[in-house]
């Protein structure tokens, strides 16, 4: 099986061992309590389940500082993003050096993790935001990665942290929720031995569906790890109880049996694009996946990236060797009315533009929330269906 990242081991941070739970609970009680954001408890969830494997907690502020401009940490690891603690005001731990983790995602604000503190750095506004617009490419607010990183704060709270749940992920999406370890697992007892990943976090339509198949055929793969994000999204966006659904009646109906698991990882969406794209392929990686699918606008948004940036920054911007897993390029992908299946446009020199069915996203909820039914060449029925339903309810 492909190794974990950087790794022999994946290195999950979840605290397994009750009697050393219970000492940290204990302990978190004469501790100061940091109450931290959305981003910092789904950095956590991706630490606590392996995804994040080799890392063994929050980046400081001069390793931040490291992955913006270089993408790699201070002790040399690549890595494309800052998994960070940021916070806009650390008075309430002044010079601890432990600290319990509260998560503003749950009712009542429970202890999830303990940090062991070892820098507590304000960065100045302009060094900042030059690390916001190096992994993102702007400093647009209207960005929503960027108006999220930029509300967290410039106070980074580095160290190692050890966690004792996966916050509101298992008991949300018992069905979906899983560990890197559990995947692993999971793709060691079906035998498989080239997977392919694909990333997402929209419903699945035509496309998504033949790209997946494309990828399994042309790679000679034996399985397909449809792996979607469960955390939080931009507003507009559709919530992951409906995407699961969809994508579950997609893949009983369209795919033949034993070739797709469904999973989902709980992790908030950057909109990051090429850089969140490496980091994809970094936790597929850990996954025990051979493949990942890179396609048209990768993790990104409105016009913020060239649509195959996403794929070219693993030629220019990954060193040779850093990654085992390989990516899988995919071309825009769209039904061909000509030759009356879904192609990749590449593959189909002769066609123009209006030979494809093509819809923007804001053209599909439009429709949706209409009650207008989506063309069966761009969504399979049962899949508008949900949709539908969800539209209608809101
Ligand atoms: S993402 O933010 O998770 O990347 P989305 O769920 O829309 O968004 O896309 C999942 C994957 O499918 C990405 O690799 C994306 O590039 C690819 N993709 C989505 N739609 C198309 C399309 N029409 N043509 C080619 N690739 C596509």
């Amino acid at each position: 099986m492909i190794r974990p990242y950087a790794s022999e081991h994946l290195t999950p941070l979840i605290v397994e061992d009750p009697e050393r739970a219970t000492a940290l609970r204990t302990e978190a009680e004469s501790l100061p309590q940091l109450p931290v954001n959305s981003a910092a408890i789904s950095n956590a969830v991706m630490l606590a389940a392996g995804y994040f494997t080799p890392l063994t907690g929050y980046m400081s502020a001069a390793d931040a500082l490291r992955v913006g401009r270089e993408m790699h940490t201070e002790a040399g690891l690549f890595w494309p993003v800052p998994i960070l603690n940021q916070t806009t005001d650390a008075s309430a731990i002044a010079d601890a050096d432990r600290i319990a983790l509260c998560d503003t995602n749950r009712d009542g604000n429970p202890v999830f993790a303990i940090q062991q503190v070892t820098s507590v750095d304000s960065l100045p506004e302009d060094v900042f935001l030059q690390l916001v617009e190096q992994v993102f490419g702007t400093i647009d607010a209207e960005h929503p990665g960027v108006a999220t990183f930029i509300e967290n704060g410039r106070t980074i709270i580095g160290g190692p942290i050890e966690i004792l749940d996966y916050s509101y992920f298992p008991q949300e999406f018992a069905d979906t929720f899983r560990t890197a370890v559990q995947i692993r697992a999971g793709i060691e007892s079906r035998g498989w031995n080239r997977i392919v990943a694909f990333q997402t976090r929209n419903p699945m339509h035509r496309a998504h569906e033949e790209l997946c198949k494309m990828a399994l055929e042309r790679l000679d793969a034996d399985g397909v790890l449809v792996h979607m994000l469960l955390g939080r999204l931009k507003p507009g966006d559709i919530p992951a109880p409906v995407r699961n659904a969809a994508i579950r009646k997609m893949v009983e109906l369209y795919f033949p049996e034993n070739t797709v698991m469904i999973t989902g990882y709980g992790f908030d969406m950057l909109y990051a694009g090429p850089r969140e794209a490496v980091l994809h392929a970094i936790f597929r990686q850990n996954c025990g996946c051979t493949h990942m699918i890179v396609g048209r606008d990768h993790a990104g948004v409105g016009d913020y990236y060239g649509a195959f940036d996403a794929q070219t920054i693993f030629d220019k911007g990954v060193p040779e060797g850093a990654l085992d897993i390989e990516i899988f390029r995919a071309d825009h992908t769209a039904y061909s009315k000509k030759l009356n299946e879904v192609v990749m446009m590449r593959d189909v020199e002769d066609h123009e533009m209006e030979d494809f069915v093509l819809l923007s996203g804001t053209r599909v909820r439009e429709m949706l929330s209409q009650g207008q039914s989506l063309p069966k060449e761009f969504a399979r029925p049962e899949i508008a269906q949900i949709l539908m339903d969800y539209y209608q309810s809101l």
